[in-house]
Formats: C-alpha cells, structure tokens, sequence
C-alpha cells in the first residue's frame, strides 16, 4: 500500500445499512445519506398475439381493453393494450405511409375516419390505458414467414422505413413499440446496428411529437442483446427479449385452438431471461408475454409462474383472453404482494444464491427495504420417479444478511411464517415453487471513492471517465449488489458504460438527482477466480485479494459525476472489499 493508498484508507467511510449515514475521518466526506433515485419500472400489461394471433382488429382491442378495466386488473397496474403482429398487411401508399384495412381499423366516435390507427389510440387512452403497436426491424415480418392462421404477406417490416415509420407511430399516440427480428434475421442482419438505428429513428420521433415511445427489442436473445440493448441509442428505458416464444398463439375456434402452453418451457424461458447484470436502472430482461391462464398450466403452475416472473422483476404482459379469465387466474395476476416484488423500485432481478441436489434452488432478489429480500424456493424436479415434496432451506447468508435472525412472510398465502434463525426450510411440491419475503438486517456498505492521483491527491479523471480501485476478497457469488453514488443536474437522464475488471462493458442510466447526490443499483460479478485456483479454506498468501477496477465513462453526452461506489461487507456476495481504495 503506497501513501496515497494510505490516504485514501483514512478517508474512507463506512456506511450503515440502516440509515446510510455516512462517518469517517474526513470531513469533506461527511454528509447525509444520498437518496435513492427511481428508476422506471418494467411495463405490466397485456398483449394481443398469444390469444388472438394475427386475428387481431378493432373489435379485438376494444373488447380487451375494455376488460383490462372491468377486471380491475388496471388498478392492479396493468396499464398496455399492445397490439401484436396482423394489424397491418404490409401495404403502404406512394409517400411510403402505412396503410391499414378500413374495415379491421373502423372510425370508434365522431369525427374519425376508417383506416386512421389514431382511433384505437384514443379509444385506448380513455379508458386511461396506454397503447402499443408492433413493427419488424427487416423488410419482412414474422407473418411473411410463418403466418401462423395467415395468410402472409410481404413487406410487414420497417426496414427503409425507419424515420417514418416511428415518427407515425408516435403520431397516432401509440406509447410503446415491440420491435420483432423476422426479416431482419431472414436478411442477416446485425441486430446492435439495426436496433440502434431504430433507437435513435424513436428518440427523433419523440422530439419531433414530444410524446414517449417505450422501446421493446424482440430479437429472442439472438446475439445476447443484454450486452448491447440497456441503453442502445440513448434511449431512457427499454426491455429486450431473451427467448423465443413460450408457446405458439392458441386462438379460441381456430385450427391452433388446441394447442397448449407447459410449464417446463415456462422454466426455460425464466433460465434464459436471467442477466442480473444487465437489469438495472429502468433496462430489463424479457422472458416472453406471460402465459397466466392460458390452456395448458393448471392453477398452481400459473402461480409458480407468476413467482418466477416477480423475482425476475420481469415486464408483465398477459397473453390470456382477459374477457374469460378466470377469477382464480385473475387472483394470481393481481395479488398486491406478489407485483410488488416485480415492481420492486430497484429493478433488479433475482440471482440464483443456492443449489441442492436434483434441482432444488433458491433464488434471491434485493427489494428495496432494506434487510428485505424476495426469495423463490424452486424444487425443477420434474420425472415421475421422484418424490413429490422436498424440503428446500434458505440460509440467511447466502441472502446477504448479518443478522441471525430474520422473519419470514408468504405472499400467496398473505401469512406471516415467523420468525427464524440462520435459516429456514420450506416444503416445495416438484414442479412448483414457494415465495417468501424475508426481512432481516442488511450487512454494512463500504462506500469506494474514486482513484486519485498521486502526485496532486486529485480526483483522476480523463474524457469523462471516472476511476475506482479497490481490493476486495473472493467468494462463491457471481453477482454481488453495489450502489453507485453520483450527481446529474440535468432535467433527463445521462448516461455512461462501466467497465468493471474484465467483464462486458454495460451501460447504466443516471436519472437525474437535482442539485443533491443520488444513488442507483447495480448487480456485478466481482473476482471469483482465486476461490476457483485454490479451493478449500486456505489461500495461499498474496492471493487472497482481487484487485477490481472500474471505470465509468460518458455516453453520448455529459457524464454523470460519479462520487461513490457502495459494496457490501457480506462474505456470501463476492463483494467484501479488504481495503479502501487504492491508488
Ligand atoms: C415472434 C415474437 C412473438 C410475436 C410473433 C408475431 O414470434 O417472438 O412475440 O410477436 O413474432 O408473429
């Protein structure tokens, strides 16, 4: 440790997890806890396509919409009517516009006219919903290819047509915008170029309408658009896709009525929607529309389903007929408790902290109380040959937690379970799943200030970039949670890529903190690599610290002013750094 390592220790200040008063040595350090900035939430909603195929018209809308709000699932927050593929056949007119059938897209109130996509809109936002609409990034879309009910027809795609296309999408009102890759992967084409073109073809739209696009990428994980998507083009907020379909469209009276969604491919769309380090600050992970009350999944499988989408803190989109639910499928998607664990204000999502034999996991996501967790106990067995119950324990540790003992709560059953010490064991059904809230106490945070340099003591900081040493132990977790401490006095987001040791550049959203300090959420994987070298409870000396370094840099803009980074003293979560910042 050199002097100014020496330095930068006494400086250093400890953060209590309670009220994250800051203390230390150094005054010009103190002051008081930095606020938790709100980051915006995944969309909850419904979406034509898994019931209504390219069937989808006026009528259609109108009936879901109108019981989206006589369910009361709009109270519950489901606010997007999105209308899927089939609304449009491809044609446009000799300026490029799109043309839509009159008769699918009639005039709804005085004054309209047929073919217009701006009635549907209107009719949407009365019911103080918000409305999405559906394009593909190539010259075809997925109904060129693979109509489903059909038929198809060509040139269903935006390519060429980007300018246009969204600035009309805006222009007739729409509020969000999925984005499918039919014809864009039909042609080859790269999905970061394409969608970024399109991210910015939509931040034009915005400034030229000032009206919000939410920005939905459907490119099912192709390419791992959670190393490209959070942020493409600048964009406040997005969702991107990490799997392919969870089932075909089970359309009601049609040839694929008798189709059924299962929950095993349910399970895998939730393993392949799991990027913890990609969600965070507004951007999140889309493991597919929900197939909640849909033929196929019996009621407790549609729980479990429900769970395995909260803890991803995944956008909520029904794909079930909301004119049949049935009440205890409309109970499973309105329980308060369970949508607030989705909603939780972080916006992280879950990670897998523990895993015994044959399947049985348990899997944690930090909500925003703090000492609070979601925690979903997953027993995947699945062969008829197995035992029907397992028992499944969470350890406190492993959730990050210091104190010994927690208290435990069962959203579905509306239950306080108790209170327990070290850990606590459920019995979890194969196939099923058991969500829990646990209330503890958080480990402490250790706030990392930024590099400085050795000659002037100064803060190091070249174009924008902003630097963070620090030492910190190795441990089993992949994905340790930290706070990210900064100012933006903007009135809009800024932006920067962080580059933490060797991991994938990611960029984070800084929404903007007005004159004080804020603070967002990430989750990172810090070092593992010694634990993997030498396993066993001994490190041979000199290797028992992991040096990381972090760099924040602009993006498109302004840097946000990065003055801290928080990381837990928790042995479990990889993040335990043995020394403050060095030099
Ligand atoms: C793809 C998408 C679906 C749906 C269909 C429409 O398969 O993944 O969500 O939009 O296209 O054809």
């Amino acid at each position: 440790m050199n002097d100014l390592g020496t330095r930068a220790r006494a400086l250093a200040i400890v953060v209590t997890s309670a009220g994250f008063l800051l203390c230390g040595t150094a005054n010009q350090f103190a002051q008081t806890a930095p606020r938790a900035i709100p980051v915006s939430l995944a969309p909850m909603g419904w979406s034509s396509w898994n019931s209504f195929s390219n069937t989808v018209d006026s009528q259609v809308i109108v009936d879901q919409a109108k019981a989206m709000v006589s369910t009361g699932m709009d109270k519950a927050g489901y606010k997007y009517i999105n209308i899927d593929e089939g609304w449009w056949l491809g044609k446009r007119d000799e300026k490029g516009n799109i043309v839509v059938d009159p008769k699918a897209w009639p005039a709804l109130a005085p004054g309209e006219h047929a073919g217009d996509m701006a009635n549907i809109v209107r009719y949407i936002h009365g019911l103080g919903l918000k409305a999405g609409i559906y394009t593909d990034a190539g010259r075809d879309g997925c109904g060129t290819f693979s109509p489903d009910l059909g038929p198809g027809y060509p040139d269903e795609g935006s390519e060429g047509y980007y300018e246009q296309d969204f600035l009309q999408f805006a222009k007739w009102g729409f509020d969000y915008v999925k984005v499918d890759w039919c014809g864009g992967n039909k042609e080859n084409l790269d999905p970061a170029v394409q969608y970024g073109e399109i991210a910015r073809a939509i931040e034009r739209a915005e400034a030229i309408t000032g009206h919000r696009l939410y920005y939905s990428i459907c490119n099912w994980g192709l390419q791992s658009p959670w190393t490209w998507a959070p942020n493409i083009g600048g964009v406040t907020a997005d969702i991107w896709r990490t799997s392919g379909d969870i089932v075909d469209p089970i359309v009601a009276n049609s040839k694929n009525a008798g189709r059924k969604a299962t929950f095993k491919k349910v399970l895998s769309n939730f393993d392949q929607g799991i990027h913890p380090e990609a969600q965070h600050t507004g951007f999140y992970n889309d493991p597919d529309m929900m197939v909640i009350g849909m033929p196929g999944l019996s009621d407790a499988e549609n729980r479990a389903h429900m769970s395995l989408w909260a803890v991803s803190g995944a956008p909520l989109l029904v794909g079930a007929d909301l004119t049949k639910l049935s009440e205890a499928t409309r109970a499973t998607l309105t329980n308060r408790e369970v949508l607030a664990i989705d909603q939780d204000a972080l916006g992280l999502q879950a990670v897998k902290v523990s895993e015994q034999a044959g399947g049985l996991e348990v899997w944690s996501k930090r909500l925003s109380k703090s000492g609070e967790r979601a925690v979903l106990l997953l027993n995947r067995m699945d062969s008829a040959g197995s035992v029907v119950l397992s028992p499944i324990t969470v350890n406190w540790k492993d959730l990050g937690l210091a104190g010994a003992s927690s208290s435990v709560h069962d959203p579905w059953m509306g239950k306080d379970m108790g209170v327990f010490d070290e850990h606590y064991t459920a019995s979890v059904q194969r196939g099923d799943a058991v969500l829990l809230i646990v209330k503890g106490t958080d480990s402490r945070w250790t706030s990392i200030l930024p590099a400085t340099n050795s000659k002037t003591g100064q803060v190091k900081q070249a174009k924008g970039e902003q630097i963070f040493n620090f030492d910190s132990s190795p441990c089993d977790a992949s994905v340790a949670a930290a706070q990210i401490v900064y100012r933006n006095p903007d009135a809009s987001s800024r932006f920067a890529e962080l580059r933490a040791n060797e991991r994938p550049p990611r960029g984070i959203a800084f929404p903007p903190t007005g004159k004080e300090s804020g603070r967002v959420w990430i989750q990172i994987g810090l070092p593992t690599w010694v634990r993997v070298m030498f396993p066993g409870p001994t490190l041979p000396k000199g290797t028992e610290r992991a040096k990381n370094n972090w760099t924040f840099s602009a993006v498109g803009g302004d840097a946000p002013k990065v003055e801290s980074i928080l990381l837990q003293l928790d042995k479990s979560c990889g993040a335990s750094p043995v020394s403050a910042p060095r030099n």
